[in-house]
């Protein structure tokens, strides 16, 4: 949720600084804006909207200097205008920011009382506006910065450039992420390694609280307490951190396509020679635990949610779940007898971070399931699970959902297991149905040429209902989730039973309804679910094996999957709901790799 990119270079920045931001424009892309010292005074070119905007800016009136410092904004305290748009420059000083400044209105009246003329409705601007205000009454660049920070409440992460100053660039981490990189006479600051990528592979992530200042030759890191402290140097592999489309139209299709390939070796990493064939870290204890919780958002929540079916099945475990926003606003009642699992595919959601923060004042383990292993998430963990999808870039959740699934799915087994209710045998059997994953997606991932044709229909909805039964409910919510967010089609879902108890009243023969239905145990009353929509002339699409579509006779739509055990359906159903809302998405024309509205990361509450 807002990206930014710091440099002190020893060539011109302002294309380097272009280049992070394309990378950290899966963040927010509601504008761009760069500022440089050119001879020493601050220049700044911005743009509302895409990175293009900025980039065609650039091309007629470009931005020379050798510091500088880059945002693109998902807009949060005004909306997406130049003026809006980050850097934010009062008098001598700019800044990039992530996050909120809570205190913002008390500030901007107290400086404003003092006679500061603000240009913009954003919180930011109270930043530079204080930080001039400082620099004025005579306080050195880091004098100013500090003392700034002092004043400030909420959770951020930002970067100063002041005028005059070629080699100095202040920054600071509270509640954002925050990295700092090394390079040959060069230094770096960024959001995120990503952005951090092509410039170096050696990084220094911030820890909660810490400021830096930075200058060519390195950087001095201070803690919460203004200390003075050391934070250690990581070398990132850039392998990871590379971005391309592999030729692939969107980042989407390349990461629903790429599931096989993640999924299998991502498994690789976590068999191992035990009793139940699983290479968890010992520390984890389903034995002591009487109640597991598990919390997240958006498509990580869904993930929960399938997940809670194989924790109560598979290991007897009581499981509660909770969006990450609401967990900590309901008093729940927790004790060190329970584990909380948190599931982020970012590691950096605000809405999960707080909760896990709130939760390890109470539960007795806190584990996290998370893609970016130098997540705050993983790191406020006591074990986090990576899921080893890769770098995600389009704003759609896809390959991690599945991802996670596969890592929640090991824990259910090892919970099973610890717990006495799954023999080693029985852990062996569930752990070989896994492995068969990557083979029946790549089969279901076979079915794209139907899917293509049946989303042409779906692109002229107004509204689409989705229906599934047991895992398969979490799986329909997930096809709402995709289809709403990149084709902006007003999508719902439901437990099939729940149908009858109100929204039946919704269907009429131009309401899509997909049916998620393997047959399992549950086909015959989801099917049973789907003949009540189709008695009102509601338009079916069924998605199924093919024991279940020649069962269910004659259906307007259909979608065949493979036949596969009950266990692994979630992964393969995961498939066409995500196929569905892309070619949806591209039959009306939207932006699939960032839709209106979103960013991929969300670092606000
Ligand atoms: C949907 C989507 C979001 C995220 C949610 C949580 O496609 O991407 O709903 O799943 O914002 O994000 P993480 O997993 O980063 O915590």
């Amino acid at each position: 949720m807002c990206g930014i990119i710091g440099i002190l270079g020893t060539h011109e920045v302002s294309p380097q600084i272009h280049d992070a931001l394309k990378r950290l424009e899966y963040r927010g892309y509601d504008s761009a804006g760069i500022a440089t010292l050119n001879k020493g005074r601050l220049d700044i070119r911005r743009a509302v909207g895409k990175l293009i905007n900025l980039s065609d800016i650039l091309v007629h009136d470009p931005l020379p200097g050798r510091s500088g410092i880059g945002h693109t904004r998902w807009a949060t305290h005004g909306e997406p205008t130049v003026a809006n748009a980050h850097p934010h420059r009062a008098g001598r000083v700019a800044v990039v920011h992530n996050g909120i400044i809570e205190n913002f209105r008390a500030l901007r009246e107290q400086l404003e009382a003092q006679g500061a003329e603000f240009t913009s409705q954003t919180d930011t601007e109270t930043i530079v506006q204080l930080a001039s205000h400082y620099l004025d009454e005579g306080m050195t660049p880091t004098q100013a910065a500090r003392h700034t920070l002092e004043q400030l409440e909420g959770a951020f992460a930002l970067a100063f450039l002041f005028e005059g100053e070629e080699d100095l660039m202040i920054c600071a981490r509270r509640g954002s992420p925050l990295c700092i990189g090394h390079g040959a006479g060069e230094m770096y600051l960024g959001s995120d390694a990503i952005a951090l990528a092509e410039l170096t592979d050696r990084v220094t992530y911030l820890e909660e609280g810490d400021w830096a200042v930075l200058s060519r030759s390195g950087a001095m890191i201070f803690d919460a307490e203004d200390k003075q402290t050391n934070r250690p140097v990581t070398r990132i592999t850039l392998e990871a951190a590379r971005i391309d489309k592999s030729g692939h139209k969107h980042f989407m299709a390349k990461e629903i396509a790429e599931q096989p390939s993640i999924l299998q070796s991502a498994m690789a990493q976590y068999v191992g020679n035990t009793p139940d064939g699983l290479n968890l870290p010992e520390t984890l204890d389903f034995k002591q635990t009487d109640r597991l919780i598990l919390v997240a958002c958006g498509t990580a929540f869904y993930a929960c949610q399938v997940a809670k079916y194989w924790f109560e099945k598979l290991a007897g475990l009581p499981v509660e779940i909770d969006i990450a926003s609401e967990f900590r606003y309901r008093d729940p009642v927790l004790g060190p007898a329970n584990m909380a699992l948190f599931v982020s595919q970012s590691g950096e959601t605000a809405d999960t971070l707080a909760a896990l923060r709130h939760a390890r004042r109470h539960v007795g383990q806190v584990v996290s399931v998370v893609n970016v292993t130098t997540s705050s998430i993983a790191r406020e963990s006591d074990v986090a699970l990576p899921i080893h999808a890769g770098p995600e870039i389009g704003v759609a959740s896809t390959k991690a959902f599945t991802a996670q699934l596969q890592v929640l799915a090991l824990l259910a087994l090892r919970a099973g297991w610890q717990r006495g209710v799954l023999s080693a045998e029985g852990c062996k059997a569930r752990l070989a149905e896994l492995r068969l994953i990557p083979g029946f997606v790549a089969q279901a991932l076979d079915r794209e040429g139907e899917i293509r044709n049946l989303a042409e229909t779906l692109s002229q909805a107004r509204d689409v209902l989705f229906l599934g039964r047991g895992t398969m409910f979490p799986l329909a919510m997930e096809g709402a989730l995709k289809l709403k967010e990149i084709s902006y089609i007003h999508a719902e879902a439901y437990a099939a039973g729940e149908l009858k108890h109100g929204p039946i009243a919704l269907v009429d023969k131009e309401l899509p309804v997909i049916v998620f239905a393997p047959s399992d145990a549950l086909f015959e009353k989801t099917v049973s679910n789907m003949q009540e929509v189709m008695a009102r002339h509601g338009k079916v699409i069924l998605i199924s094996d093919l024991a279940g579509l020649t069962q269910a006779g004659d259906v307007p739509y259909r979608v065949q999957m493979p036949a596969i055990p009950e266990f692994i359906a979630p992964f393969i159903y995961a498939i066409p709901a995500q196929l569905i809302a892309y070619h949806t998405a591209l039959h009306r024309g939207t932006d699939v790799d960032q839709p209106r509205n979103l960013a991929k990361s969300v670092t606000v509450e």
